[in-house]
Parts: C-alpha cells; sequence; structure tokens
C-alpha cells in the first residue's frame, strides 16, 4: 500500500497542514478526492502553498462549502464512490478526507465506508483542545468497527500531555506526535516551490508558548512527527 489516509475528528483542525508537512517528508503525492467549497483557498491550493508539491486533480470539485453529499446535490449530482478509486501510485500518496469521520460522501455512504473500502492506512489528526478525549476515542472506535487500519493518532496544538496520554491508553494506537501552532503559514511556500523532502537551510525556534516563529512546517514537521512509524505502514 502507497496510499495513507489522513482523517480528523473534526473539520478545521489541521488535516491540510498536517498533509502538507506529510508530502514534503515522504516526498509524497496529496489528493483531496473531494472539495466542498472552492471560494477561499482550496486544500489542494493550500498544500501547494506550503508543500510547493503540485497536487493531484481533486475527484470532484464542488461549489458549495458543506458536506460533500449536500454540495453535489446542489448541483444536481451524486458523488459515485467509483470514481473515487485510490489511484494507483509509484510514489506514497497522501489522501485527505473531508471534515470528520461520518461525513456523508452521497445518501448511502460515509466518508469512512470509503476509507475501508480502500483498505489504506489512517492516521487520525485531533486536536490537544478541551472536548479533543470524546472525539478522538469515538472516531478511533468508528474506524475500529469500519475495519480500518489506523497508523495512530497525530496531535495538531498546545501541548496537553494528560490529554494525549489518555487518549493512546484508552484508544489503544499509537502517539504519532504533536505538530505545534505555527505563525508562518500564510504566505509564500516554505521553500521555493521545489519538490523535495527535506529542505535545509534556515533553522527555527520554538518560542516559550509553543508557537513556532520561524522554522518551515517541513522542519517542524520532521521534528515533531514520527515518520518511522508511518513509513512502516505505508
Ligand atoms: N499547525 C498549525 N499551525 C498554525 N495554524 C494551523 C495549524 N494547523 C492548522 N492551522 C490553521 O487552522 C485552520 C484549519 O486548518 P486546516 O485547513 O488544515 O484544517 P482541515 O482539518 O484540513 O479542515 P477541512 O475539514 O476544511 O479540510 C487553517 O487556518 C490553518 O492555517
Ligand atoms: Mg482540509
Amino acid at each position: 500500500m502507497t496510499a495513507v489516509v489522513v482523517a480528523g475528528t473534526d473539520t478545521g483542525i489541521g488535516k491540510t497542514v498536517f498533509s502538507a508537512g506529510l508530502v514534503q517528508a515522504l516526498g509524497a503525492q496529496y489528493w483531496k478526492p473531494v472539495q466542498s467549497g472552492i471560494e477561499e483557498e482550496t486544500d489542494s491550493q493550500i498544500v501547494a502553498r506550503l508543500s510547493g508539491v503540485t497536487p493531484l486533480s481533486e475527484g470532484y470539485l464542488l461549489q458549495l462549502p458543506a458536506s460533500p453529499h449536500l454540495s453535489a446535490e446542489a448541483e444536481g449530482a451524486v458523488i459515485d464512490p467509483d470514481r473515487l478509486e485510490l489511484p494507483p501510485m509509484q510514489d506514497p500518496l497522501v489522501v485527505e478526507g473531508a471534515g470528520g469521520l461520518m461525513v456523508p460522501l452521497n445518501r448511502d455512504m460515509l466518508y469512512l465506508d470509503l476509507f475501508a473500502r480502500w483498505r489504506a492506512p489512517v492516521i487520525l489528526c485531533a486536536r490537544t483542545q478541551l472536548g479533543t478525549i470524546n472525539h478522538t476515542l469515538l472516531s478511533l472506535k468508528a474506524l475500529h468497527d469500519a475495519g480500518c487500519d489506523v497508523v495512530g493518532v497525530a496531535f495538531i496544538g498546545d501541548a496537553e500531555p494528560e490529554v494525549e496520554e489518555t487518549i493512546q491508553q484508552f484508544g489503544k494506537v499509537p502517539h504519532l506526535g504533536r505538530l505545534p501552532m505555527m505563525e508562518n503559514l500564510g504566505g509564500a511556500p516554505d521553500f521555493g516551490g521545489e519538490r523535495s523532502a527535506l529542505p535545509g537551510g534556515r533553522s527555527g525556534a520554538v518560542r516559550p508558548e509553543g508557537r513556532t516563529g520561524c522554522a518551515t512546517l517541513a522542519e517542524v514537521f520532521v521534528q515533531n512527527i514520527n515518520l518511522d512509524l508511518i513509513r512502516e505502514a505505508l
């Protein structure tokens, strides 16, 4: 298996930023099967900006920023999961879901069902903020019940060691690390638009409050995420 799914406990928790870091760290390709909402920067555009890697084309590019089934219906369409088969790849492929796991693709199928059908390993991205224990454990149970192979949980946000440890203990899955909140994600690519597994050069400092001032996403990612466990799953 060369594909790894980046799923999340909810929308807006940092799957796209995590995916951009993972793409660089693995020298991987990126695919967003269903993009709902195109008025703002799409996830593929964000990954391209942050990583310099050109993503594969989306399976569905839908205008309405809503659940995929509703975005499709607004255009008189129905998402056909047969059009969302994983593309055969030589390189590793990072595939980002949409929202949380139980987001409907159509009236019969959830994103979770598609992950199970693909039989691809899943990384679950989770916040460290209050409420994450419940959301993360429910998501892990859903993945387990669907028969998905979970690589582990990757946390995003400020450190909450006791919370992270509790999730690991009850969830019985590896802790893949924690991506801190960074300040420099808004502008130009981290490094001159070239495709590269690991940019060299600039070194960054993590400030006391955990915000990363000048380190690149790729640097912060490899410092904080357990890539060996992810590589083993591919
Ligand atoms: N590590 C981080 N440091 C700083 N900002 C972050 C980080 N991770 C995510 N963000 C910010 O949080 C917001 C949501 O992140 P992101 O788009 O990655 O979420 P998502 O889970 O992919 O959302 P969606 O469900 O819409 O795909 C964005 O503004 C992003 O820049
Ligand atoms: Mg996203």
